[in-house]
């Protein structure tokens, strides 16, 4: 049985971004507005978080304890190829993209209710590298096992899943490439509320996994 009888106080970190602000207009569309209310965050928003500053991570979810599901569309990693990859190119996807969503995670966990949730974002590089994705793929492969794993470690009736998106069309077409060869940013969002809603939890959540 959920503790979530009210309406349903959704947190999208990155709510500004291309995947971030599709999630919100899905989640404040038609029935759903009724359902949930959304707080978007982000670095420069207030109240707001940054990925990559824990201590900002703890003191968010200290202050905001009504928080039933969490959302993480956001996290920088970068991409180069091999002369490119130093330890600092590798840091910024270790420190945000990934250990930034891992403490989202830890600290959601602790605090949501029972019926509640945590999405984050990984990407397909992980199981479809492409030349000079080493370091994303690399975080992506780690946010999936990290999801899989902190499951069954979880506190019962939490939920977590990460969202694997492949190329979006409108970051395909604003690097000059073709943006047939991707998915929208709408329907890439649309796997977030399959991870919200539905009973996943443990998933690396795709379209394949939606269905
Ligand atoms: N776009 C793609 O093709 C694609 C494909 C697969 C996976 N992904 C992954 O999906 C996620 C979102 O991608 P996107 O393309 O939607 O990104 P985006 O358009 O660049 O948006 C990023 C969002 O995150 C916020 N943000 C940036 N730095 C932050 C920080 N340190 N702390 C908190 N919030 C921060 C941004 O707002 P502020 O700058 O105002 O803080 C913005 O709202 C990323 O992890 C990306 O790797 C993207």
């Amino acid at each position: 049985m959920s503790d979530i009888d009210r309406k349903s106080k959704v947190v999208v970190i990155g709510s500004t971004g291309l995947i971030g602000a599709q999630v919100v207009r899905w989640l404040t569309a038609g029935a759903r507005a009724e359902r949930y209310q959304v707080l978007g965050v982000t670095h420069q928003t207030s109240p707001g978080l940054d990925l990559e500053a824990p201590a900002s991570i703890a003191a968010f979810f200290d202050a905001h304890r009504g928080v039933d599901h969490v959302i993480v569309a956001a996290g920088a990693a970068r991409f180069g190829g091999f002369d490119a990859l130093d330890a600092g190119a590798f840091e910024v996807g270790l420190r945000s993209k990934l250990m930034g969503q891992v403490n989202v995670a830890m600290a959601a966990l602790r605090t949501l209710p029972r019926g509640g949730s945590v999405t984050l974002t990984s990407g397909e590089l992980s199981r479809a590298p492409i030349p000079g994705s080493a370091a994303v793929a690399l975080v992506n492969g780690a946010l999936d096992s990290f999801v899989r794993a902190i499951a069954l470690d979880a506190p019962a009736e939490r939920r977590v899943n990460v969202v694997s998106p492949g190329w979006i069309s409108e970051t395909r077409a604003r690097m000059g490439l073709d943006p047939g060869h991707g998915v929208p940013a709408r329907d890439v969002a649309r796997l977030y509320l399959t991870a919200l809603e539905g009973d996943l939890h443990g998933q690396v959540v795709t379209a394949a996994t939606a269905g």
